[in-house]
């Protein structure tokens, strides 16, 4: 006879490809209780009847309220929901204590906030090696359109779809400059993604006649007003420009902040009504050009892009500045 034995952790890693949604699948014991357990094992099976199924460990402390169940449901996560995730796949956890549920078929607890549910009458329990199947006729079902939770390679992780260059009439590059360093450096495609959404606000940057070192203090005190001059040159600097005394001068003179106290840099600035005008309409120039961004990319894509983006940036620390560089 061959030898079939396999690498348990080998295979553990290998069945981690295969990308999954997670799911808590839940019930009510005979006594009484909610039961619940992360489970990614779901999969849908029929579509007529409409049938779904799912595998839990024999080993699991909630088998028996399950074999013994008429009912259970199936509550997709939505991406915002790991923690409970994480909750339901600790062994003997208090689940529900905490938890508004509410109430389905056969008394069976329903989680709020999930992406999709369904609730199912168990039509048959099979035998699985470790784990016993099971599978579920669906009687009701519901989806509420939240981006799902995703699991793959023993990881959480969200959904980012393909962005498709036709979708929603993008056009088409007029020439395909078919580099390596074009499509593949990640520098360049930031700083070509940021210099595409700086182009919507230019005009406007224009018609007030502002460099992008006044764009970043205005939207910078927008944010939280009465910074210092080091604290602007601090911010402005890891988007890569200089804020100078010169700059805040250039504000002064057209009225769109006034500064106050302290020699420099300890000078503190503050928005004018003016300027709070000026910068809430480079603001919304600036929502906008993100909202046609994520036309094409999707919310959840673009919140994923922006984690990824704080990701880099808190790994890749600044390059100290060398002394002297924040002089006026
Ligand atoms: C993402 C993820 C998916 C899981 N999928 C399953 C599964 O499909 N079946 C299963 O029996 N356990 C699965 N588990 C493990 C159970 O959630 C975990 O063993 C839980 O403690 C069982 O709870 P219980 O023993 O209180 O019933 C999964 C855990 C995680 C984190």
């Amino acid at each position: 006879m061959a030898d079939r034995s396999v690498d348990s952790r080998q295979f553990r890693t290998a069945l981690g490809s295969f990308a999954t949604g997670v799911t808590i699948v839940t019930t009510r014991a005979p006594d009484g209780s909610p039961i619940g357990l992360t489970a990614n094992s779901f999969n849908s099976l029929s579509l007529d009847p409409p049938m779904v199924m799912w595998a839990l460990a024999k080993t699991s402390l909630s088998l028996e309220a399950f074999e013994k169940a008429d009912y259970f449901a199936v509550n997709i996560l939505s991406a915002d929901q790991q923690s409970l995730a994480d909750l339901f796949a600790t062994r003997g956890a208090e689940k529900f204590s905490a938890l508004n549920c509410d109430t389905g078929l056969g008394g069976i607890p329903l989680l709020r906030g999930c992406s999709a549910l369904f609730e199912c009458r168990t039509s048959y329990q099979y035998e699985g090696g470790d784990h016993v199947i099971f599978v579920g006729e669906v009687v009701e079902f519901a989806h509420f359109g939240r981006p799902a939770l995703a699991f793959q390679g023993g990881t959480y992780a969200s959904v980012v779809r393909y962005p498709t260059l036709s979708a929603g009439g993008a056009a088409v590059p007029a020439r395909d400059v078919d580099s390596s360093f074009s499509r593949d450096f990640l520098g360049y495609l930031l700083g070509s993604a940021h210099a595409r959404l700086m182009e919507r606000v230019r005009g406007d940057l224009e018609r007030y006649r502002l460099s992008e070192a006044h764009y970043h203090v205005l939207m910078f005190l927008s944010n939280e007003d009465n910074l210092t001059l080091k604290e602007l040159t601090t911010l402005t600097q890891l988007a890569d420009h200089q804020v100078s005394y010169q700059t805040l001068a250039d504000l002064v003179i057209r009225d769109f902040i006034t500064v106050s106290g302290g020699d420099y840099p300890s000078t503190r600035a503050r928005l004018t009504p003016d300027g709070h005008r000026v910068a809430l309409e480079l603001a919304a120039s600036l929502k906008a050009a993100e909202a046609y961004a994520e036309r094409f990319l999707g919310a959840t894509e673009a919140q994923t892009l922006k984690m990824l983006l704080r990701s880099i940036l808190h790994a890749i620390p600044p390059v100290a500045a060398p002394s002297g560089a924040d002089d006026a």
